[in-house]
């Protein structure tokens, strides 16, 4: 008996199982070789995946928020890059508009970005704006029926191929942090610049840029909720972003998990299979407890958001328990497959780069802490 799903959620992970093992898996390499993965993300968006909580009346799935962290930890598990791209784009690229964006801005973006004819960013972080996000440089200035926008943004997930931008901006200097608004800005916008591409150790298919405003003018109408409530808007998204980001760790160390058993079953040393020797079983054994335990975290959370109840802390839990179980199954991983682990001929060193982002974005695990703690 299945006391975490319901039938609808065990088609729904059968659905994207089965997705991403055989519209996924063939990307793979193109996307480690650093192509974006636009076919995948179109392919997505035919079977709905790019509004899968979005209510039907604004073209999205209108399906339940532990459906759509099944939908991000099974990408995952094929590819971490297909996660992220998607986490980004639905829970922080596309719910702060959702949750508290005018019916008219509704209207005009929500449809486009449930169906996947747009692609959503969020840009909070800045060169001295990281863990501290509140300490935004970037200035909005309001001139009639616009603001003028200038400043810069640093490692935007989805920039460059996104076709909206939620950007942060300082509207009182006074005010501290009730002086951050936010905003939709569109990809054609003048004085929108897209600079340089991260080259990173992992997430390779996915986009991450630097962006920069010169006086970047955005219609008034594109405020998101009132001015001085951005840094309120960026928090309660980002609650809710980290559970996907858990359910994006949750995938790689079950991904490592699965082909470790299935390596050390066949890899025989000494006479006997490596899974039969107890220094391999046993890290087996830890690593299992590990991702079975991440797994209760991350579903948990997701249940609490479905049925409506706050879930700050077992956000936080969740990804600061799954990223770090990530990051330790993955070096497991490469040290059952020793020498062939460290090579690009298993695909547990791409776990391994793919896993450590995770105890850094949507806030690190010092910050999560931070949250957890405030909490208690
Ligand atoms: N719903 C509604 N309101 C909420 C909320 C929620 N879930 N969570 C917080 N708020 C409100 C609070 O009530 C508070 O309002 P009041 O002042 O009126 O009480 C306000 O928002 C600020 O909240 P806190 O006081 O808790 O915030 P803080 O200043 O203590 O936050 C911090 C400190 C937690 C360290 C925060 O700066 C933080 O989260 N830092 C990390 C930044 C981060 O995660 N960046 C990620 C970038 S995006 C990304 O990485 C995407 C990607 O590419 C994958």
């Amino acid at each position: 008996m299945n006391l975490l799903f319901s039938e609808e959620h065990e088609m729904m992970r059968k659905m994207v199982r089965d997705f991403a093992e055989t519209e996924i898996t063939p990307y793979i390499d193109k996307m480690e070789a650093g192509m974006f993965p636009k076919e995948v993300l179109k392919k997505m968006a035919e079977i709905g995946l790019m509004g899968i909580t979005i209510p039907e009346k604004y073209g999205g799935a209108g399906m339940d928020f532990t459906s759509y962290i099944i939908a991000i930890h099974e990408l995952s598990r094929v590819s971490a890059t297909i996660g992220v791209i998607l986490s980004v784009h639905s829970s922080v690229g596309t719910n702060p508009i959702l949750y508290f964006g005018t019916e008219e801005q509704k209207q005009k973006y929500i449809p486009k970005l449930a169906s996947g004819e747009y692609l959503g960013a969020f840009c909070l972080t800045e060169p001295s704006a990281g863990s501290d996000a509140a300490n935004q440089k970037t200035k909005a200035t309001r001139k009639n029926d616009h603001y003028i926008i200038n400043g810069s943004k640093v490692f935007i997930t989805n920039g460059g191929e996104a076709d909206t931008y939620i950007i942060f901006a300082v509207t009182n200097p006074e005010a501290g942090k009730e002086g951050i608004s936010a905003f939709i800005v569109e990809k054609d916008t003048p004085g929108l610049i897209i600079g340089k591409d991260e080259h990173k150790m992992g997430l390779r298919g996915s986009r991450t840029v630097q962006l920069t405003f010169e006086d970047m003018k955005v219609p008034t109408e594109n405020l998101l909720g009132n001015e001085g409530q951005g840094f309120k808007i960026a928090m309660a998204n980002l609650d809710v972003g980290r559970i996907g980001i858990a359910a994006q760790s949750l995938g790689i160390a079950e991904a490592a998990l699965e082909k470790s058993v299935e390596y050390s079953k066949q890899r025989v040393q000494f006479g006997k299979p490596i899974a039969a020797q107890q220094g391999v079983g046993f890290k087996l054994a830890d690593i299992a407890t590990q991702v079975e335990a991440a797994k209760l975290l991350v579903y948990r959370s997701a249940n609490l958001q479905t049925e409506g109840f706050p879930c700050k802390s077992e956000a936080s839990m969740a990804k600061l328990f799954s990223s770090r179980t990530a990051v330790e199954t993955t070096t497991e991983a490469i040290q059952i497959f020793g020498g062939y682990g460290y090579t690009e001929d298993y695909p547990v060193e791409r776990y391994f780069r793919d896993a450590k982002i995770t105890e850094i974005y949507e806030g690190t695990s010092e910050i999560q802490k931070l949250v957890i703690s405030k909490q208690l």
